[in-house]
């Protein structure tokens, strides 16, 4: 009973002492384990006359009682304790500057290609891509473009391969080869535009950039004529700048496209008056693109019967869409990827 008194006199102290909750344990172990004092006790109760028994039993559980009261309260202790290290360590100065990761938004030539080919898909357009190192034959011949044609020379068009012109490889110089590309592939009726990249060899200044972004368009069915392609052309103009554009169509010259013309929309700055305009440069229009009827000696390079199909083309620079919708100037600001300019045309499609 002595030994009894003195472990549970003792135990206050030594709980309190320890300052983890694996310490307790420990400790826990020590005095109310299998191999405690307290434990050897309770194992000796036989040995004792029996009269004495319910006495020291009832001291033995007291003292046990005692001991793990003693010890759930350290335990709760050291458990709150433990938490609120924590919840310490873990608090959110929310007078910090938030990370922020920056929005991105398409380019605005990205944007100007997707807002061309939407209004083309809702006339039932397919949207195509092709090959920017382009045989000569693509780019050239197979549009009725003779070997003696001017923008053939190494002064205009960037070779990966020149020399012998059946098999010359070159960054194309516009999106039309894959008009003849697309026939090729496809029989008639074919109603397809194809967004990409071409490259000249061209000095970069205001209006000009050795590369830059065109929009080819073919339609081609069994009765397709010039009224078809005003019609597209002015229905595209309104769709693209708002429903007052008016358009017109000049005469012109391309290889390819027979008759050719160049497609004018009214000057959105001067609204056509020209007056000392310095976007339209007082013509009170703006040229968009060329296009054409497409020519019956290119149907005949893809294998189509120009007694059957007639058709027509065109081809637009996006950089000139962007500028002239946005009267935005030099062209240099759509490449430089300077992101004060970018900025103000995110997400305005
Ligand atoms: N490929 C011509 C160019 O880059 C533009 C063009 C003109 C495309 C007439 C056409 C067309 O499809 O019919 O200058």
């Amino acid at each position: 009973m002595e030994q009894l008194a003195q472990i549970v006199a003792e135990a206050p102290a030594q709980v309190a002492a320890v300052s983890s909750l694996a310490e307790l344990d420990e400790l826990e172990a020590r005095l109310l384990g299998r191999r405690s004092v307290i434990a050897e006790l309770q194992r000796g109760m036989g040995s004792l006359p029996p009269e004495r028994r319910p006495e020291v039993g009832r001291a033995l559980q007291e003292a046990r009682a005692e001991l793990q009261d003693l010890i759930a309260r350290r335990r709760h202790q050291l458990e709150r304790e433990a938490e609120n290290l924590l919840l310490e360590e873990d608090r959110v100065d929310v007078t910090l500057d938030a990370f922020r990761l920056p929005g991105g938004g398409e380019h605005l030539i990205q944007q100007t290609i997707d807002e061309v080919c939407e209004i083309f898909i809702g006339l039932g357009y397919v949207v195509a891509a092709g090959p920017e190192a382009e045989l000569g034959y693509y780019n050239f011949d197979a549009l009725n473009t003779p070997p003696t044609h001017p923008s053939r020379l190494e002064s205009d068009t960037l070779y990966l391969d020149w020399g012998d012109p059946a098999d010359e490889v070159l960054l194309r110089t516009h999106t039309s080869p894959m008009q003849a590309r697309f026939m090729e592939a496809h029989d008639p009726p074919v109603y397809v535009v194809v967004p990409g990249k071409v490259y000249r060899a061209d000095t970069p200044d205001a209006t000009h950039s050795p590369v830059f972004h065109q929009i080819e368009g073919l339609a081609v069915d069994s009765d397709i004529t010039m009224s078809d392609l005003k019609g597209t052309l002015a229905h595209f103009a309104r769709e693209f700048f708002g429903p007052r554009q008016r358009i017109r169509l000049l005469p012109h010259f391309f290889p390819f496209t027979e008759p050719s013309a160049e497609m004018h929309a009214a000057c959105f700055h001067c609204e056509g008056t020209g007056a000392a305009c310095r976007v339209c440069g007082g013509s009170g229009w703006i040229e968009l693109m060329g296009c054409g009827m497409v020519d019956p000696n290119v149907f005949e390079a893809v294998g189509y019967d120009p007694g059957e199909v007639t058709g027509f083309a065109f081809g637009m620079g996006v950089e000139r869409l962007a500028q002239v919708r946005h009267g935005l100037s030099p062209i240099r600001h759509v490449f430089e990827n300077d992101i004060r300019v970018l900025r103000q045309f995110r997400g305005i499609a």
